[in-house]
Order: structure tokens, then C-alpha cells, then sequence
């Protein structure tokens, strides 16, 4: 049978994307992982895993069987919210089924058509995605330069609506953080408010993981702020930590809230455990940001080019996407689950092999690392000069 329209374009399209090294399969890790975001490597902790077991036991269903504003509400989730909200130090929090919905909701009901959002050029595609569907005027600035942020909000600052800056605190593709009080202060001076994505600071960061707001100590200055526990919470959904009003308001108005259902509600058992585990884990944290340190380090000094910081976000930046598939590859080969990062999920241009550190690797396994990445540029020039030459 002849394929339908729609189908031959999805086809040409997927040959496209083949032949730009831009088609991605699903395939399973295997070595050393270096594209997990289970930072504090608690995915596969017995007590963790305990904690499930008993929360399980203890439910009295093991679905939520609609969304809260239905059936789905139950004594789980407001205790979990409770104890989310004093962890990231805000009145309240509300809890998403994932940061993707967390954002959607958030910026699509609180933002309206004639507000300004002044948007980081690197946020994640779910911020960028819920600024879009609110329909919000964009200003979007230079990655990280709060300079050319000061310059926008000085010009629009006689401008009709609200003003709305969002961020990440640690960027999930270069890992680096823009100075959080800074930010506050920006939207202090310009009567702006702030709206940060914790994603990648979420028990990585801060005192007891309580990420970076709650280290600048402004998390109560921000309109929203944003953490996620599919991450080093080795759990899954999202909370959006505000005031009693602002969540009053997204119970109410956001669609990724009101239109879905509510996690099952061990799943708060499970974020409990982690939250207790994470708050503990100052050495694995500290561990973390010494492999990540020495990483830059050793990267840099053997001419690789990456970004400053200290996160467990390491990219190692090749240039286009054959090199990255390249790299990712060779990686592979020698026992590193690497993954190239290519566009649209990062600029034209800057694909790369993003390093995602976690508490499970040593600093033999840096050093091994950047050995085999050496080992791969110079495959990679051999490779280029036998085609050309
Ligand atoms: C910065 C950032 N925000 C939000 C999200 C979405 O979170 P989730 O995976 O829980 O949907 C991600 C996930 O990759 C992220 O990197």
C-alpha cells in the first residue's frame, strides 16, 4: 500500500535527519554512565528502595485515580508538600507529575500576553516551551550575560504588564550558574520578578542540597522557584515552591496541574526517602564537585574546550555533529556510556559530549577519561586527514 502524505513527509524528514548525524535511537547504557542525572547516585540505594517498599505497603491505593482536584488528593501529598516547601525554604509548594509539567503550568497560567519574560538564551526547552504558550512578550538575553539582562529590563522598564526574568540556576548543557543574587538584585531594581528552574541544583547544591536560592538565601525574593526529583532525587515529578497565594493560584489555573492525574502516592514515601538521603549526603556532594573540578582541570590543560563552574555538568565541547557522534562512539568502545548533545537541544555549532558526573565515579575514572577523549581527537584527525589527504 502507498504511504500516506503524512507518513512519506515523516520519512523525508527522517532521512534528513540521518543525514545531518541527527537521528537519535533508543539504546541502553552500558560502562561507566556518563549521561545519568542521578547525581548523588542513589537510584539503586537499598534504603531508597526501602523506602518504596514501605510506602507501597502503607498506601491505601496504588493509584491516584484522577487528578487532584478529583479523586487524586490525599493526605500524601499535602504532607510532602509541606515538608518539600521547609527543604526548599519557600511557604508552600505544589507538586507536578515532572519539571516539564512544572514549568508548562507555572509559566503558562501566571504569564499573560502583555507581560515581558526576559528569558536566558540557553533555558531548558520546557521554560522555553511554557513562555511560548503564555503567549508573553520574549526578550531573550545572551546566555548568562546579566549586563545585556540589565540593558533589556532598563528598556522595557516604562513598559505595560509584568516583568518576568527566568533561569536556570545551573544550566543543564553547559552547567554553569549565573550569580543567583544578582538576578534577585536585577529584579529587585527593575520592579521584576523571578522565576528559577533548580532542575540540575536539586540536592547537588547548596546547604543540604537545598540548591541555589536557598544558598544565596533569597528563595523567598523569587515568584517561583522550580525542583525536580527525577534527578538526584532519583524519584520523579516536580515541585513549584512559592508563596500560599501563587500556589493557591496554580491549583486553580495551571493546565499541567488541573488536567492530569496525580502521581500515585508512594511516590511521595519515595521523594520523602530521598529528601532525608540527600540532605544527609554532604560527602557524596563534596565528592561530586572535587571529580568535577579536577575534570575542568584535567580537560582544559589537555586543550579541550568546556565551560567554567563547579557542577556535575561537564560538557566537552567538539563542534559539529559527526564529531560528537564520533567522540561518543569511541567513548563507547572503551567501556563510557556517553551520549553526543547536538542540535536543537544545544546551539548550532557547539555539539558536544556532556558529561554528567555522578557520586558512583571515581578519580580514576576522570583520569582514564580524559586519556580516552585524547585518544579519540587524535583517531579523529587521522580519520579526517585519510579523507582528505
Ligand atoms: C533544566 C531542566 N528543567 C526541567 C526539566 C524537566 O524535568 P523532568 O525531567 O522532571 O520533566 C529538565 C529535564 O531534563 C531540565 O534539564
Amino acid at each position: 500500500m502507498k504511504d500516506s502524505y503524512i507518513v512519506s513527509r515523516i520519512q523525508d524528514e527522517l532521512e534528513e535527519l540521518g543525514r545531518d548525524a541527527q537521528l537519535r535511537t533508543l539504546a541502553e547504557i552500558r560502562g561507566v554512565n556518563l549521561c545519568s542525572n542521578d547525581y548523588l547516585a542513589l537510584c539503586d540505594d537499598p534504603r531508597l528502595k526501602d523506602a518504596v517498599v514501605q510506602a507501597v505497603t502503607e498506601a491505601r491505593r496504588v493509584s491516584s485515580t484522577g487528578s487532584r482536584l478529583l479523586s487524586g488528593q490525599c493526605a500524601e501529598w499535602d504532607d510532602i508538600e509541606r515538608e518539600f516547601a521547609a527543604f526548599a525554604g519557600t511557604e508552600a509548594a505544589l507538586c507536578f507529575s515532572s519539571g516539564y509539567a512544572a514549568n508548562i503550568g507555572v509559566l503558562t497560567s501566571v504569564l499573560k500576553p502583555n507581560d515581558i519574560v526576559f528569558s536566558d538564551s540557553l533555558n531548558h526547552a520546557s521554560l522555553i516551551d511554557g513562555i511560548r504558550l503564555s503567549g508573553a512578550r520574549r526578550m531573550i538575553y545572551p546566555h548568562a550575560d546579566l549586563k545585556a539582562l540589565e540593558s533589556a529590563l532598563a528598556q522595557h522598564a516604562a513598559d505595560a504588564g509584568a516583568h518576568v526574568i527566568v533561569s536556570e540556576s545551573t544550566f543543564s548543557m553547559d552547567g554553569d550558574a549565573p550569580p543567583i543574587e544578582r538576578l534577585v538584585a536585577l529584579a529587585k531594581e527593575f520592579d521584576a520578578e523571578l522565576v528559577l528552574d533548580e532542575a540540575h541544583a536539586t540536592g547537588v547544591c547548596g546547604p543540604e542540597g537545598r540548591g541555589r536560592a536557598a544558598a544565596a538565601g533569597c528563595e523567598r525574593e523569587t515568584l517561583a522557584v522550580v525542583h525536580t526529583c527525577g534527578k538526584a532525587l532519583a524519584s520523579m515529578g516536580a515541585f513549584v515552591c512559592c508563596s500560599e497565594t501563587v500556589k493557591r493560584y496554580l491549583v486553580n489555573r495551571a493546565r499541567t496541574f488541573v488536567f492530569s492525574t496525580a502521581m500515585a502516592p508512594y511516590v511521595a514515601g519515595q521523594i520523602r526517602g530521598a529528601l532525608e538521603l540527600a540532605r544527609a549526603a554532604n560527602d557524596r556532594r563534596e565528592h561530586l564537585r572535587g571529580i568535577a573540578v579536577e575534570l575542568r582541570g584535567r580537560l582544559i590543560g589537555a586543550g579541550f574546550e568546556t565551560r567554567e563552574g563547579d557542577s556535575p555538568i561537564v560538557p566537552v565541547i567538539v563542534g559539529d555533529n559527526r564529531a560528537a557522534l564520533f567522540y561518543a562512539e569511541f567513548l563507547q568502545g572503551r567501556g563510557f556510556a556517553a551520549r553526543a548533545i547536538r542540535p536543537p537541544t544545544v546551539q548550532l555549532g557547539t555539539s558536544r559530549i556532556r558529561v554528567s558526573l555522578t557520586a558512583r565515579i571515581t578519580r580514576g575514572d576522570i583520569l582514564r577519561l580524559v586519556d580516552v577523549l585524547t585518544e579519540a581527537r587524535e583517531a579523529l584527525r587521522e580519520a579526517a586527514f585519510a579523507a582528505h589527504g
